[in-house]
Formats: C-alpha cells, structure tokens, sequence
C-alpha cells in the first residue's frame, strides 16, 4: 500500500537528493562554489546525456530532414556583431550603491504605498510566486511603522524597467531595506569576453557564444552545398552556451554556463510559416511527453506582438510548472530570414538559394526550436520527486523517496540483485546476467544489505526495474523476479522476456 505527496519544500528536497546521491555538485564547491556554474556527478552526467541522446535520436537521426553539425564555441567575433548580440544582448541592470548587490530590473518589484489616496512612501519586493503579496505586506509595515492614519490602497506592483526617473530615488533597495542607493536601469551585455591568440588588446578580443544557433547560421551554406538537402529541411546542434547572468538562480535553471539544444528549420520565403510554426510547438510538447513529463505541467505562452523583436513573426514558449512558478522552458521562434540576410549583409556571402520552380533566388525563413538542457533535467526531477508512505505486509510504515524517470532517461535502466551476497550461486548467475545487460545498458549491481533496502536505493536515483536472483532462478525455471519502481509490484519473468521489455521501452 503507499500514499504519495510531494514535500513542503519540493525545491530543497530535488537539489538535497541531487547533491546526495551524485546528480549535481556546485561548481568548484571546496573553493566556496562559483555562482551559476554546476558540475554534473555520476548518475547527474547519465541522465544528462540521456536526455541528449533522445533529443539527438528523435530530432536528427530519425528524421529525413534533419541535419546535425557541431560548431565551435568561440566564432569570429563579427558573427556576434552581425548577429546583434555584441549591441543588444542585454539584460537591464540595476545596483545599490549601499550594498553593491546588483538585480536585474525586470525581477525587481516595486509599489507605491497609497493611503487615503495620496503616496507616502515606496516598497520593493525581488520577484516571486509571491511578489504581490510580498509588497502588501511591506506595505502595511511601512504604514505601522510610521504611524500613518487612513486607508491603504492595494499595492500596483511594477518592476524597475518600469519606474519614473522621480519614483528611483524612494525605492528601498532589497538589501537595505532603505531608500537612496538603486541606479536608474541600465544595459547590461551578458557575454563573456575572452581573447584569442598572444595580444591582448581589442582586436583580438572574442566572445564564448550565448547560443548556439548562430553556429547553424554560419555553416548553412556548407550544410546546403555538401548535405544533400531541400527545403524545408532543418540544423541542429547541442552544446554548451555561457551567459553573464546577474541573478543566475533556482539551481540549474538559469546558469551562466548552461548546454542548449537547438535546431534551425529552414523553410520557402512564400511557405505557411505559421502553419510550420505550430508544427514545431506540437513536436517539442510530444517529445516532452515522450521523455516522462505530465502534461498537466506544460502550458504555451505566446510572445506579445508588441514585445516582438521587428523580424519575428512570432515566438511561443512551452511553460512548464517548476515548485517556483511555471517559467519558459523551450521557446519556438519564427525569425523570418533575419540571421541568414544579416550574415550575408555582414560576410558579403551570398547566403540565397535558388528555387528550381520559380528560378528566383531567395534567403529561406526560419523557425527555430530552442531548449536548454539544464531546464528539462531540473524539469524531470522536479516533476519525478515523489516521497510516498508505504506499508508493508506486516504493517509497518515508512517514507520512500522515489525519482519517476522515464525508462528512456533513467541514469540506470536495471538494478541487478542476487537475493544473497554469501551464496555463490546466487552471484554468480547475477553477475553474469548483469554483464550481459551491460553491454547493452547502464545497470548496477548491489548485492549489500536487505533486499527492501537495496530497491528503496534505486527508487531515490530513478531505476525502473531491479532483477532479483533468488532460489527459484538456479534451481527451477531460470526466471528471475522483476519488480517494477511505481508500482512495486513483483513478476517471474525470463531473461529474453527482460530482454525485450528494455528493448521496448529505452530507446
Ligand atoms: N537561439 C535562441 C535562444 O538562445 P533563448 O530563449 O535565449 O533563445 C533558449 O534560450 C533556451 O535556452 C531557453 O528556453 C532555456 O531553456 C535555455 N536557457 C536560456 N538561458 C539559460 C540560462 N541562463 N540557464 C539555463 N538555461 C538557459
């Protein structure tokens, strides 16, 4: 019997088990950590490479129409001019000059404090699931605390981006708590510097990419020229990407250092981009569900028209539900031909196709399906973590923390378990079998302690499915018991049968 519920605190329960057990470190942690990098351990760099390998298998390999390349991560920095990052990838930045903390202003919240219809003061709050009533609350405070009579007026939470240069003076700086220190919003570029070669002076200084697309960009004519391919047909790489964030945060969620997943599908200039468009959102929120993530926790969220760089045609993010708020977790852009024209524009190559039909040269459209690898693992855990209380056949109850991986990305795919460590025989057929599975798998073989201790280690770091070599196995009809992680129910079931059942399930 077991009854499941999540934990009060979700968040600290994911990252406590992943540093536990081996999934992810802080990065450089024994020289205090660095903020916003993250090491990944052993089973954290299986599971990572796990979901990559799906991703690369269901995007390219068993598509027709995708290709895949891998680009290098310091380009030409004129790739970044021509791109528009070198100018505008920016973050808008705010400091205190009090306590020499630095926000960014679209995550700093601010109201007015309004009683009996006039301001006397000002609140902050960083944003939140919380934000709104974070304010009120600072606001009432601030009311008491000054002994002011009258009414209080909601607060009408706005962030710094939105504040009038007369209302930066009167807003508390989170830090302190008192009014005075915060810059008016300023632009912040976010990608690392570095240079490239012996000189160290302006014309060698190179950027470590913030995307990886611009790679696709760069090579799409050498894709065309030497892949065989025809539009619309699509670019894909994984790799790693480095922004300067300045509020990294909610653990692997946004970090400085973080692997994308990209793809650039090329269409016609006169195709229906919508219609490809949504094609692509359908795509990315099956291959979610594919990989174990309920669709209760996904939601779209469509870019206002407004907000919309002036090339977009439009963007929409697929949202999941993280424990602190649903955030963006894959984003579909369509680009028009935007990159491919800057390039041309800024290379003097040639970036058009020609179109046998209408013999008319063209520069393709795109859309663009781009994920972060670090967002779907937190994703996956998030949504897996579950302690449930179980009791067994004599009654007693405890807590069991189990991880509910998909088969397809689960670190480990078969825990291997002879029922006795002191019986040779036992172990002996275990090991075998567990070789065997090696080959083909990622198993793990534990022979210490009771049994029900060894099935509650795998059920915390996510295995489907433990093997137990018992009596039965060496003695009768060779069948070993399965017992399967959700539902912990147990079956005989044969070495071909398991066999298959993997072969079904991972791929
Ligand atoms: N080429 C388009 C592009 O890079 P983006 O929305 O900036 O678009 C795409 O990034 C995806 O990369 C995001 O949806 C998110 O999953 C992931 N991502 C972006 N910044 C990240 C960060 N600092 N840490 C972890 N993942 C990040």
């Amino acid at each position: 019997m077991s009854s499941s519920a999540e934990p009060a605190n979700l968040m600290e329960a994911v990252v406590s088990l992943a540093k536990r057990r081996g999934f992810v470190f802080q990065s450089s942690e024994i020289y205090g950590g660095l903020n916003g990098f993250f090491d990944y351990g052993p089973l954290g760099v299986e599971l990572k490479k796990n979901i990559r390998d799906c991703w690369w298998n269901d995007m390219v390999r068993r598509r027709d129409d995708v290709v895949g390349v891998e680009t290098s991560i310091i380009m030409h920095p004129k790739v970044w001019q021509a791109s528009g990052h070198v100018d505008g990838f920016t973050d808008p930045l705010v400091d205190c000059k009090a306590s020499k903390n630095r926000y960014r202003a679209d995550q700093l919240f601010f109201s007015p404090v309004v009683v009996d219809g006039n301001v006397v003061g000002y609140v902050s709050a960083l944003e939140s699931e919380r934000t709104t009533e974070e304010l009120q609350a600072a606001a009432e405070q601030f009311k008491r605390k000054k002994a002011i009579q009258g009414t209080l007026a909601p607060v009408q939470p706005r962030d710094m981006t939105e504040a009038k240069p007369e209302e930066i003076p009167q807003i508390p700086s989170p830090a302190t708590g008192e009014p005075g220190s915060l810059t008016p919003p300023r632009a912040f570029n976010m990608m690392f510097e570095t240079y490239v070669g012996a000189l160290r002076d302006a014309s060698s200084v190179s950027y470590l990419r913030p995307e990886t697309a611009q790679g696709m960009f760069v090579d799409f004519k050498n894709v065309v020229d030497t892949g065989r391919v025809k539009l619309p047909f699509g670019i894909a790489q994984t790799g790693k990407s480095f922004r300067n964030e300045i509020t990294p945060r909610n653990f692997i969620f946004r970090s400085r250092e973080f692997e994308q997943m990209e793809m650039e599908f090329f269409i016609h200039e006169d195709d229906d981009w919508a219609k490809w468009h949504r094609y692509w959102i359908d795509w990315c929120k099956d291959w979610l569900l594919s990989i174990g993530l309920p669709a209760s926790h996904l939601s779209e969220y469509d870019h206002l028209k407004e907000k919309l760089a002036f090339y977009s045609k439009g963007t929409t993010d697929i949202m999941f539900k993280f424990p602190f708020g649903v955030q963006e977790l894959w984003g579909i852009a369509a680009r028009g031909n935007y990159d491919l024209g800057q390039h041309e524009k800024a290379s003097g190559v040639p970036q058009a196709i020609f179109d046998e039909a209408t013999k008319k040269k063209f520069i393709p459209h795109v859309i663009e399906p781009a994920v972060g690898l670090d967002r779907i693992f937190l994703a996956v855990l998030t949504a897996g973590y579950a302690e449930e209380q179980v009791t067994d056949e004599k009654g007693n109850t405890e807590t069991r923390t189990v991880l509910r991986l998909s088969p397809r990305i689960a670190p480990v795919k078969v825990a291997v378990l002879p029922l006795l460590k002191n019986k040779e025989a036992l172990t002996t057929r275990a090991k075998e079998l567990y070789k065997k599975l090696q080959r083909r798998y990622a198993v793990f073989y534990d022979e210490a302690g009771a049994i029900g201790r060894r099935y509650r280690r795998q059920d915390e770091i996510g295995t489907p499915w433990c093997v137990t070599i018992d009596f039965d196995t060496i003695e009768k009809d060779g069948t070993f018991t399965l017992r399967e992680r959700d539902s912990m129910q147990q079956k005989r079931i044969t070495e071909a049968e398991l066999f298959a059942l993997l072969d079904e399930q991972v791929y």
